[in-house]
C-alpha cells in the first residue's frame, strides 16, 4: 500500500504528481525492452490513423526529471548521455504509455452486488433503476459517507487503477445530486490527487441524476444546480469539466444545453453521457455545444456520428459497460470510419461497470466492440489524453512527453488484448518515477 498521511492533514503535498516538474537532477533509463510502442503527436487520432502505433524494437528510453529526453538506441543514448541514477530492467517487456482512464465515478460509497444478482437473473438496468434502485441507492450511501470514509475508498480504488497501469484518470462527482455532498466528493478528488501518483482529473457532474427529492420537478433542479452548485464547485476551483447525463428520463436535451451553456461560461470543458439507453440525439447534441468529448453513444445516429467527425468531438466508446449489462456494443466501426476519433475508458462505478482495470477495456473494445489492438491502444492513451485535453502532456512514449510509462510483461503489445483477463503491468513510471516495480506499489 502507498503509505499516507493523516486524512486531517492536507497541507503537505510531497506525494502529488499534479503541476510538479520533478527534480531535474534525477534521471531513469529503461532499457531491456523488446519493443516500445507509441502512438504519436499532439492529438486525438482519427480514421485512418486511430491503430497509429510505432513500434521501435531493442530501443531503451532516458527519463529526467519528469520527462522523456531520449527514446532509441542503447548505443546512441551511451553516446549523448551519462550513467543514469537508476536503471529499470524491462526484460524482453513491451513499453507503452501510461493508460488515461478518461470516465469514471470514483468517489462512490456503498456497493451494488444485489442489483448484479437481479440483473443475472433478468431484470434490465433500467428496471431495478425505476424500482429505487441504480444510482439513487449509491447517491444515499454516498451522502451518508465521511469525508475520510470517501477518501480512503477512492484512494483504494487509485491504487488499483495504478496497479493495472492507469496513471492519469479523470473522475467525476455526481453521486451527492445536492451542494454540500457534492462539494464533498470533489473535495475528496482534490486531496486524493495531491497524495496519490495517479494524476487526477477533476469533473463536476450534479446532473448525473434528479434526485429523488426533485422527482417531482426536474427543472427545479436544473435552477439549483446553475444558481447553487456549479458556482459553488466554481469558487473552490474543484473541477476542470463538467458532464451531464442526457437520457431519457433523467436530463432532456434542452434541460443539458441549458446546464452546458451555463457550465462553458464558468470555463470548464464539457463531457457528455449521450445515446447510452436510447437515440435522444445526444450526439449531434455533443456537437452542438462544443463538448470536448462524448461517452456511451450505444445508440448514437449516423447523422449525431456525422456532426461528432465534424466538430471534432472524441467519443469514450465504455465496453465494460456493454459487458456488465450484457448490453449492445458502442459503434466503434463506424465511429472510427466517419472520422471520430475513439478513446476508451473504464466508467468505474458500482452499478453498470465495476473495474479498474484499463487492460479489461482494451480487451473488451477489441473482442466485444471491434477494434484492432493498435486502435485499442491508441484509444486508451493517446485519445484518452486527448478528451482531457492533455494530448501535449500526455499519452505516448515521446520525447518531451512526461514520463507515464508502463512496462508490460509481454512480449508486443497485442498481448493486452490477446492475453486476457490478467494484469499484464510489471512496472509502472508515472512523471518519471518508478511507483510500481515487479507489480507492487512503491511507497513515496
Ligand atoms: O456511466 N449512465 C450513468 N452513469 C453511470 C452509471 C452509474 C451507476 O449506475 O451508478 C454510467 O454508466
Ligand atoms: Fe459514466
Amino acid at each position: 500500500m502507498i503509505r499516507r498521511r493523516p486524512a486531517s492533514d492536507n497541507t503537505s503535498r510531497p506525494q502529488s504528481n499534479r503541476g510538479r516538474r520533478g527534480d531535474q537532477a534525477r534521471s531513469l533509463l529503461i532499457e531491456g525492452a523488446a519493443v516500445v510502442a507509441t502512438p504519436r503527436g499532439n492529438h486525438a487520432l482519427a480514421g485512418p490513423e486511430q491503430g497509429a502505433i510505432q513500434l521501435i524494437p531493442d530501443a531503451v528510453v532516458r527519463c529526467e526529471g519528469s520527462d522523456v529526453v531520449f527514446v532509441g538506441k542503447r548505443r546512441e543514448h551511451d553516446r549523448r548521455f551519462q550513467r543514469p541514477n537508476e536503471i529499470l530492467e524491462a526484460a524482453d517487456g513491451t513499453v507503452i504509455p501510461g493508460f488515461v482512464d478518461p470516465h469514471t465515478h470514483l468517489p462512490f460509497a456503498g456497493y451494488r452486488e444485489g442489483e448484479f444478482d437481479r440483473r443475472l437473473a433478468g431484470e434490465s438496468y433500467a428496471q431495478i433503476a425505476a424500482s429505487g434502485g441504480g444510482i439513487v441507492s449509491t447517491v444515499a450511501a454516498t451522502r451518508r459517507a465521511s469525508f475520510t470514509e470517501l477518501l480512503q475508498l477512492t484512494l483504494r480504488r487509485l491504487d488499483r487503477q495504478l496497479l493495472c497501469g492507469t496513471t492519469t484518470t479523470e473522475a467525476k462527482s455526481g453521486y451527492g445530486l445536492e451542494l454540500e455532498a457534492e462539494l464533498k466528493q470533489l473535495r475528496v478528488l482534490e486531496q486524493a490527487g495531491e497524495r496519490h501518483p495517479v494524476e487526477v482529473v477533476p469533473t463536476a457532474m450534479p446532473a448525473h441524476e434528479v434526485p429523488v427529492e426533485w422527482r417531482h420537478d426536474a427543472d427545479g433542479y436544473v435552477n439549483v444546480v446553475v444558481r447553487e452548485i456549479y458556482p459553488a464547485i466554481a469558487a473552490e476551483r474543484l473541477a476542470e469539466q463538467v458532464d451531464v447525463f442526457c437520457e431519457r428520463g433523467v436530463f432532456t436535451p434542452d434541460q443539458t444545453r441549458r446546464l452546458l451553456a451555463d457550465a462553458k461560461h464558468l470555463g470548464w470543458r464539457i463531457h457528455l453521457h449521450a445515446d447510452e439507453l436510447c437515440d435522444l440525439g445526444g450526439a449531434a447534441l455533443a456537437a452542438e455545444t462544443g463538448a470536448a468529448a462524448a461517452s456511451h453513444l450505444l445508440y448514437a445516429s449516423r447523422e449525431g456520428i456525422a456532426a461528432m467527425a465534424r466538430a471534432g468531438v472524441i467519443a469514450i466508446a465504455l465496453p465494460g459497460v456493454s459487458f456488465f449489462l450484457r448490453d449492445r456494443f458502442a459503434p466503434v466501426r463506424e465511429l472510427v470510419k466517419a472520422g471520430v476519433p475513439v478513446a476508451v475508458a473504464t466508467d468505474c462505478n458500482p452499478g453498470s461497470s465495476h473495474t479498474e482495470s484499463m487492460s479489461a477495456v482494451v480487451a473488451l473494445a477489441c473482442l466485444g466492440a471491434g477494434l484492432s489492438s493498435e486502435e485499442a491502444l491508441v484509444a486508451a492513451t493517446l485519445n484518452a489524453a486527448a478528451a482531457l485535453g492533455r494530448a501535449d502532456r500526455l499519452g505516448s512514449v515521446e520525447v518531451g512527453k512526461q514520463a507515464d510509462l508502463v512496462v508490460l510483461d509481454a512480449p508486443s503489445p497485442k498481448h493486452l488484448a490477446y492475453h486476457f483477463g490478467v494484469n499484464l503491468v510489471r512496472h509502472v513510471v508515472k512523471a518519471g518515477k518508478v511507483v510500481v516495480r515487479s507489480g507492487a506499489l512503491q511507497t513515496h
